[in-house]
């Protein structure tokens, strides 16, 4: 038997497509496990402020394809205090709340653990475009986030390609590169400027020189990612580029388009197996877990053990980009 009767779910942070399909699983397991699942607007925020609806099969009907989360999200400076967290356990008591499934990002989980730690169940589901959560190889939004740069990518090419010019994409990764890196490698950059590398960044190296060498070579159009985290670069790159070699340069900032859409399959099937891990272990009476994907399998690992935990990016990836970008 298990000791949890009723399951919260929230999304919380920055929103990723496929955290519908996550909040779907977790309905539909919970009701197929026989939990009540009551769904929290709006993140600890809505949590705090008693923002609690019954949850049914048909509430999460006709929303996998949906991006964004029908729960929706906040960032909540109220809960990051020692006030906020005891309303929200309240709160949880108030409608007989005994665990809580939260998806979402690195600071989210920091806020779950807060709340483990006040004695309240809590599961970890990973939600962010930008794949950055130490505890696991893959979060939900990645893949679709992936394919949404890729598409507006290409048709930035066909522009690139047409006026000979230089396009600089500015991709989403406050602190993290994973999307600069792929889509480089999928969209053929010259060169691509990361978050993690900005301290020893050498423009003249790493993106005038491949281009004039490119151009000697008989390239027709230049493509330079770079990662929102490396701040005001993309700016600065079409500034240089234009002065150093010549070639028009045209900087386009993605911002939010990344962030929406409808989900791929890969992210509707992982954020629906996820969501039914979450509630399996809750069944099985585990506490405080954060669930994750580790070379394919989906796991789950205790929450201050995830926490813990440091992720990099792939230099094999770094290396295959600089190679091909011959
Ligand atoms: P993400 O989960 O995408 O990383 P945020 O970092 O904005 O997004 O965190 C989401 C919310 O989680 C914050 O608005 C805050 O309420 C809560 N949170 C973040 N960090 C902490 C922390 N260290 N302690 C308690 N709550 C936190
Ligand atoms: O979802 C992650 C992320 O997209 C980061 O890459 C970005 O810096 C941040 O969220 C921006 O979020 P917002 O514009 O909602 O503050």
């Amino acid at each position: 038997m298990s000791q949890v009767k009723t399951i919260g779910v929230l999304t919380s942070g920055g929103d990723a497509p496929g955290m519908n399909a996550a909040i779907r699983a977790v309905v539909r397991a919970g009701l197929y496990y026989g939990f009540r699942v009551l769904g929290i607007r709006k993140g600890y925020e809505g949590l705090i402020h008693g923002d609690v609806h019954e949850m049914n099969a048909r509430s999460v009907g006709d929303i996998l394809h949906r991006g964004g989360t029908i729960l929706q999200t906040a960032r909540s400076p109220q809960f990051k205090t020692q006030e906020g967290q005891k309303k929200a356990v309240s709160m949880a008591n108030v409608f007989g709340i005994d665990a809580i499934v939260v998806i979402g990002g690195d600071g989210s989980y920091r806020g779950a653990r807060e709340l483990s730690n006040l004695g309240l169940n809590v599961m970890g589901i990973p939600g962010t475009i930008d794949n950055d959560i130490a505890s696991t190889d893959y979060t939900i939004g990645f893949d679709t986030a992936l394919n949404t740069v890729q598409d507006a990518l290409d048709k930035i090419r066909d522009t690139a390609y047409s006026h000979e010019r230089c396009s600089i994409l500015e991709v989403m990764g406050r602190h993290a590169g994973y999307i600069a890196i792929n889509v480089g490698i999928s969209g053929g950059a010259e060169s691509v400027i990361l978050p993690e590398k900005t301290q020893t960044l050498d423009i003249d190296k790493e993106v005038i020189k491949p281009i004039i060498e490119g151009r000697n070579r008989g390239k027709k159009h230049y493509i330079v990612i770079v990662a929102e985290g490396a701040e005001g670069k993309a700016l600065e790159i079409e500034n240089q580029v234009t002065e150093k070699t010549g070639i028009e340069a045209r900087a386009t900032i993605l911002g939010h388009i990344q962030r929406g859409g409808s989900p791929t399959v890969y992210d509707r099937v992982t954020a629906s197996i996820m969501g039914v891990r979450a509630v399996e272990a809750l069944k099985d009476n585990k506490r405080n877990r954060i669930i994750s994907m580790k070379k394919g399998n989906v796991v789950d690992i205790d929450i201050n053990e995830a926490l813990d935990m440091k992720k990099s990016l792939p230099e094999e990836l770094v290396e295959i980009s600089k190679i091909l970008s011959l």
